[in-house]
């Protein structure tokens, strides 16, 4: 795993790209530790984030890291809230601080199995880095709520695209798409990152079908690091999990279910 070193980095935007409701924020980086696949950094405007008058400052917020390439550490953004909204609204040259690489990351498969990939709105980043750096070549199912969101798959190659409301691929929800491919080759490794409902359909397909499956959580956080506890979730057996240093990414069999805070937002 690689250790994040002992301090938030202040950073450089390099570029932001729009993806349809998406946007991509790209970092300069040279020098940051390789994050690993499902690895999660922790970022805070540099200026205005909040503090304003009668505000008090927000808590920096977590992001999955989507690619590191040239030079450069990606993130895929929406706009949920007033965190996101004002990284959103950072352009290049302006900088931002980062702490991260943090958590544990995907595992890759088994040689000979064949991976599929499977993502929900924003939690399709981490998928992206994973896809990076497999060494063979997995499928890809993705699924959006609406058009502009479905753009966001661009950010991966030759994925299938599900949407909620049919404007593209199939219509319907991306574990309609799974249990097809589930059926096809039972000895798939499953990797999952989305909403809440989506990881538990997940969860609950795999689990019947005896596949193996990770599935990358994103409860709310606070420290990022193991110190507050105000990430956990229930595991499987009692006793619960703290998302930040256990996971994000958890192995699915750990869980008796996906708890309904622990996914990406819908
Ligand atoms: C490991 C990890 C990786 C993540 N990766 C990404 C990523 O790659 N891209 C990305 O866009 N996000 C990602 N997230 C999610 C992101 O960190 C959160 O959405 C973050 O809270 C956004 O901050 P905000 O201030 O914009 O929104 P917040 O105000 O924190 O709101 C976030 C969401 O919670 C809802 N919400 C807020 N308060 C309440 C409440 N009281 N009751 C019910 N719902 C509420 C909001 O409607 C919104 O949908 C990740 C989270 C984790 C833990
Ligand atoms: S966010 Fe503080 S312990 Fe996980």
């Amino acid at each position: 795993m690689s250790r994040a070193p002992f301090a938030r980095r202040l950073l450089t935007v390099a570029g932001v790209d729009r993806l349809g409701a998406y946007l991509v924020l790209r970092v300069e980086d040279p020098d940051g530790p390789q994050p690993e696949p499902g690895q999660f950094a922790m970022l805070a405007a540099e200026e205005r984030w909040g503090g304003g008058e009668g505000e008090r400052p927000y808590l920096p917020r977590a992001f999955s890291v989507a690619r590191q390439r040239g030079g450069e550490a990606h993130f895929l953004l929406e706009d949920v809230g007033p965190g996101s909204r004002r990284l959103c609204e950072l352009g290049t040259g302006e900088r931002l601080w980062t702490l991260g690489p943090l958590g544990r990351g995907f595992t890759a498969p088994p040689s000979g199995r064949r991976a599929i990939l499977v993502g929900g709105g924003v939690g399709i980043a981490p998928l992206a880095i994973l896809q990076d750096r497999l060494q063979e070549e997995a499928t890809v199912l993705l699924g959006f709520r609406d058009g502009a969101r479905a753009e966001g798959a661009a950010l991966l190659e030759q994925a299938r695209v599900a949407t909620d409301d049919g404007s593209r691929g199939h219509h319907g929800l991306v574990t309609d798409l799974l249990a097809q491919e589930v059926e096809r080759d039972p000895l798939a490794v499953v990797y999952a990152c989305g909403p809440a409902p989506m990881l538990e359909g997940v969860r609950a397909m795999c689990a019947a079908s005896s596949v193996p499956a990770q599935l990358a959580l994103e409860a709310g956080m606070a420290c990022g690091f193991g110190a507050c506890f105000g990430c956990v979730v229930p595991c499987r057996g009692g006793g619960y999990l703290r998302i930040c240093v256990d996971g994000p990414v958890i192995d699915a069999a750990e869980l008796d279910h996906v708890d309904a805070h622990a996914g990406a937002p819908a």
